[in-house]
């Protein structure tokens, strides 16, 4: 197999890549001067999300600046549920709210309209026509349990203890949830393959929650049918899983889900990593989002603790999203620092 032009594909393909690529995951966003102002200008989030040009812009912002190896579409997880009729806010400050689901009458009255999404498809096709040749275009969309918190709870504030509750006390509930989010989500990301994203990526930031049987039943089993049925349709694009703190449901995770690559946050061990999970799938991550705010020595040599014990076939990332308080002066040291990286 030829190399292709673009870092990331090659490492999703298990391939050395010409130079370790490097994205961040919220590359786009509150730190970046260019996108407050946009912020400021516009009524609010979510009309951001679901405006062409805005969101284009917004996504080429992190690339023009920092020249990323991958554009990230600027949307959210949660339009998901909005797309399936629940009512969603971003209030100022608060983060999500949701109207929460709590019954089976709740759920029967969820129909997946592809069309309140389309402007975010508009978004990758106006995205795709601007990348360089070695800039990948990635899509993303939010695991079924981790959009499945926030539907249930409506906003992160008691740490989603509604959606504990249903494990526990209504698991047909949560399992027939989960159904409609794999079909969902499904649609959704199948859009996204045919408006033009080259690579996903399955944002599961609070698979963490559980573990165990649950961990098995909630996290590896909706990711793995998601994944079984996109591959059908679409073999070539290649698939990123992060199961944000899976602790020991990572190497169940990486050997079950059918992931192309596993995105690691920052608690986990880079020994640990190489050897039961690198041997197994390419890895991304893992640089802590307060070693960015932090910038200097303390990052610069964590960061080259990662790229040496990953080495090539690895994708730089963080371990988490980018802080709003974050420098973008220290984004940029950190990617000079990856590009000139010699082990
Ligand atoms: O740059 C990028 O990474 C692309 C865009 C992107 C956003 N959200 C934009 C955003 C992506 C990939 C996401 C994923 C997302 N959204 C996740 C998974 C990753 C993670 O952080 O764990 C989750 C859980 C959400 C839900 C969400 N969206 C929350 C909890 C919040 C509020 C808190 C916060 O972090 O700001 C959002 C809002 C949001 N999504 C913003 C952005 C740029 C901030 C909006 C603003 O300007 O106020």
């Amino acid at each position: 197999m030829n190399k292709s032009r673009k870092p990331i594909l090659d490492v999703l393909g298990g391939q050395i890549p010409e130079r370790v690529p490097v994205w961040l995951m919220r590359q786009a966003g509150r730190y970046l001067p260019e996108y407050r102002e946009l912020r400021a200008k516009s009524k609010n989030f979510l009309n951001m999300c679901l405006t062409p040009d805005l969101a284009t812009e917004i996504t080429l912002q992190p690339i023009r600046r920092f020249d990323m190896d991958a554009a990230i579409l600027f949307a959210d997880i949660l339009l998901v549920p909005m797309a399936l009729g629940v009512d969603l806010q971003f209030r100022e400050g608060e983060g999500p709210a949701l109207q929460p689901v709590s019954s089976m009458l709740d759920l029967e009255a969820l129909f997946y309209d592809p069309a309140s999404v389309a402007p975010v498809m508009q978004t990758i096709r106006q995205v795709a026509g601007q990348l360089s040749p070695s800039t990948t275009l990635i899509g993303f969309c939010g695991a079924p349990w981790t959009v499945a918190c926030y539907m249930i709870d409506g906003n992160s504030h008691s740490n989603f203890a509604a959606t504990k509750k249903c494990v526990y006390e209504n698991p047909e509930f949560l399992e027939r949830l989960i159904a409609i989010l794999i079909d969902a989500s499904e649609q959704y990301l199948s859009a996204q393959i045919e408006a033009g994203a080259e690579a996903l990526q399955i944002f599961d930031s609070w698979a963490g929650l559980l573990s165990g049987e649950a961990f098995t039943h909630y996290v590896i089993n909706p990711t793995r049918i998601l994944i079984s049925r996109l591959k059908k349709k679409y073999p070539h694009i290649p698939i990123i899983g992060f199961p944000r703190e899976a602790a020991d449901g990572y190497e169940p995770y990486i050997k079950q889900t059918g992931i192309d690559a596993l995105g690691i946050d920052q608690s986990v061990d880079l020994a640990y990593a190489k050897r039961a999970l690198q041997s197994v799938k390419p890895l991304q991550g893992n640089l802590s989002p307060d070693l960015l705010v932090q910038g200097g020595a303390a990052m610069l040599d964590a960061a080259a603790t990662i790229l040496r014990t990953f080495g090539p076939l690895h994708i730089f990332n963080l371990g988490h999203g980018v802080v709003p308080q974050t420098p973008p002066e220290h984004v940029a040291q950190l990617v000079a620092y990856i590009r000139e990286f010699r082990p």
